[in-house]
């Protein structure tokens, strides 16, 4: 973690960076959450902030925003350390300007550099002068992991605290122009690594495990409407998937029906309902995806 001030200071040590535009990609809705607070707290700074998820912009809207800025930021979920397929395409389709930049993701426990590896998907002109990781509550309910998760608001109340202690102080570095780097050290690096080379290799074959039980299935298709690259679709009375899952695990989180399964397993009931977020308001529905590849 690296910790300086910024080198283009004004007189009064401030730099001026007062316009800011965030995009962000959450699954589940922490990451929302996290960039919703984000946003907050940089205009209690005095900064104009606009924050959209990737699914509302095209890239074409995107550039424009991004000229009209100060600096960008770029949220998102981490898997395996690694970022979702969608954050991936969405950096890569930018065109490449010379903006400060920050990145932050999401985690459940840890990810090494779970921010830094962005920086491999935007182009150079992006000049990442701040990271940080926050950690809120775990996303992974699937039935073959059996991983403790809770959709219990007064038990997630300590750890969404804590981040959004972390979040204010993120905000105070980015608008104090105070440099700031979680992750970007070689032993980060080399921990998210360990995690990333394993999931990348088995990317491909867990992103064909999603399905659909029509015994279960009511046919209201909320999977449909709320997957963030169209990989579910009705077939008859069927709802089948196309095997390019970003395993963000919406339609397994928030079918009505808990009809999705992952690796075959559908979510058991006496679990309660898969994670839906530490909050309620977000409906990935609404996130309306602009464009469905
Ligand atoms: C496929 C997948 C992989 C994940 N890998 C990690 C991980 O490596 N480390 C970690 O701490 N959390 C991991 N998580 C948990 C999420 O990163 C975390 O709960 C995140 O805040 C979810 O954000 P969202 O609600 O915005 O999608 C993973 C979640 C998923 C779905």
């Amino acid at each position: 973690m690296r910790e300086s001030k910024i080198s283009s200071l004004t007189p009064k040590g401030w730099l001026i960076l007062k316009r800011f535009v965030i995009f962000y990609f959450s699954g589940t809705g922490n990451t929302w959450w996290v960039t919703g607070k984000l946003a907050a707290a940089l205009r209690d700074r005095g900064a104009e902030t606009g924050c959209y998820s990737i699914e509302e912009v095209d890239p074409g809207t995107a550039d424009s925003l991004i000229a009209q800025s100060d600096a960008v930021g770029f949220g998102y979920p981490t898997y395996g350390s690694d970022l979702p397929g969608t954050m991936k395409a969405f950096m890569g389709k930018l065109s490449d300007q010379r903006k400060e930049a920050f990145l932050f993701c999401t985690q459940w426990l840890w990810s090494g550099d779970g921010a830094r590896v962005g920086t491999e998907f935007l182009g150079p002109g992006f000049q990442v002068r701040w990271a940080e990781h926050f950690l809120m509550p775990n996303n992974v309910s699937v039935a073959i992991l059996r991983l403790p998760y809770t959709n219990d608001k007064g038990r997630m109340g300590k750890v969404l605290k804590r981040a959004e202690r972390k979040i204010e102080k993120f905000a105070g570095r980015i608008s104090g122009g105070r440099l700031f780097l979680r992750g970007f050290n070689a032993l980060s690096e080399l921990s998210g690594y360990i995690q990333r080379g394993p999931f990348r290799r088995m990317y491909e074959r867990l992103r064909d495990d999603i399905s659909v039980d029509p015994g279960r299935c009511t046919r209201c298709e909320k999977c449909i409407r709320a997957c963030p690259v169209g990989n579910l679709y009705l077939s008859g009375s069927v709802v089948l998937a196309r095997g390019r899952c970003i395993l963000c695990l919406r339609c397994y989180s928030f079918c009505p029906a808990m009809a999705v399964e992952y690796m075959g397993k559908a979510h058991d009931p006496k679990r309660g309902e898969p994670y839906r977020g530490p909050v309620e308001g977000f409906d990935p529905e609404l996130l309306r995806p602009a464009a469905k590849d």
